[in-house]
């Protein structure tokens, strides 16, 4: 397993990861979520993600089970959680989002269910606009001063948010946001590549990046090229706005690439999924590549990916650009 540093903090993550949402709690009991994640673990894996919102709090409960059972050492592993949604199928106003009260609250069950005794990462799933940064600040700098916390951080903020964030903790002195978990994969590339340019220098935030669905969901497995496989994500309930993609007017251009790209592993001597996956660490500013796996064989065949990477040369990654014809360099156009 390779590790990367998390931005400019001390803390080393393996390069791939692995996380919890749409699968624990809703395809997989404890002792297959032990299954996978012992797979993972096995391979070097030292990073396990979660939120207080996927299966509206089972999924930490799933993953605490399971680390349980596990043994494995508390100090040899790091574990998430996210505050925003709720836990509840119905959160009350107080019940969810980034005020002082609900990330305290958040914090103690997502470590209550996953029994874990603190969390290493603790992310603000999205950003709150009716709670100031400053607020969010200082919460999180208090959490991580009480041992609650060891990093927190954000996802899918912009990158002004996160500016104002870095720049209201250098004011009043409080610890600033270590890591960003933004999605990014071959269809979803502009926050990461363009947007956050700035914000990785370490004269900045020096921000680390824990990205996620780096197969668009399965789409770059190849498994939605002849239709929509009964047993996959796509068909169950509750993600019908994933499948509602399919019906989008660039379905068939997409497939198109899916094929080229499907084409352009075989010619290095790797399946699609994990080509898709060593072309997300081909970025020095990815800090881990948090997988999906609904299966032990999805997992299995997605950690080799690791191999797979030094064959994705410039010349294989110049082929992808001409297959994807997607990268953007220019700031203007940003999505803030
Ligand atoms: N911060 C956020 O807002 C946010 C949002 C989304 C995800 N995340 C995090 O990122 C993690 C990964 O996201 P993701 O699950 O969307 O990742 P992904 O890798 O894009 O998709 C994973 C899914 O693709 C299918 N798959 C994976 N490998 C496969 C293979 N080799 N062959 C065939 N199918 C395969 C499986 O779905 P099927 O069951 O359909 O087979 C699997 O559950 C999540 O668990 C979560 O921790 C964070």
């Amino acid at each position: 397993m390779e590790f990367r540093r998390l931005g400019k903090s001390g803390l080393k993550v393996s390069a791939l990861s692995y996380g919890a949402w749409v699968t624990f709690g809703t395809q997989l009991d404890v002792d297959a979520a032990l299954a996978l994640m012992s797979a993972a673990y096995e391979r070097g894996c030292n990073f396990f993600d979660n939120a207080e919102v996927y299966a509206r709090g089972q999924a930490e409960t799933i993953m605490g089970a399971a680390l349980k059972k596990s043994g494995w050492r508390r100090d040899s592993y790091i574990v998430s959680s996210k505050v925003f949604g709720g836990a509840l199928e119905n959160p009350s106003p107080i019940q969810r989002g980034l005020s002082r009260k609900h990330i305290y609250e958040a914090c103690y069950q997502a470590i209550e269910r996953l029994q874990s005794g603190y969390l290493d990462l603790y992310f603000c799933h999205r950003p709150d606009r009716e709670v100031p940064i400053e607020e969010v600040v200082r919460a999180m700098t208090e959490l991580i001063q009480r041992g609650d916390v060891l990093y927190w951080g954000t996802s899918e903020w912009s990158a002004t948010e996160l500016m104002e964030a870095y720049a209201v903790a250098r004011q009043y002195g409080l610890i600033p946001p270590t890591m960003e978990q933004p999605e990014y994969n071959m269809f979803h590339r502009y926050r990461v590549e363009v947007e956050y340019r700035r914000l990785y220098l370490p004269e900045t935030i020096g921000l680390g990046t824990t990205i996620w669905s780096p197969l668009a969901s399965g789409l770059l497995t190849g498994k939605y090229n002849d239709g929509i496989p009964s047993d996959s994500r796509f068909n169950l309930p509750g993600y019908e706005w994933l499948k509602a993609q399919t019906e989008s007017p660039d379905w068939e251009d997409t497939i198109a690439k899916v094929r080229a790209l499907a084409a352009l592993a075989a010619e290095v001597g790797a399946t699609l999924p994990q080509f898709a996956l060593a072309w997300c660490l081909t970025n020095p500013n990815v800090s881990t590549v948090i997988t999906g796996a609904s299966r032990l064989a999805q997992l299995t065949e997605n950690f080799a990916a690791l191999d797979v990477l030094p064959r994705l040369t410039p010349d294989v990654v110049a082929q992808v650009e001409a297959v994807l014809g997607n990268k953007e360099n220019s700031y203007y156009g940003s999505s803030e």
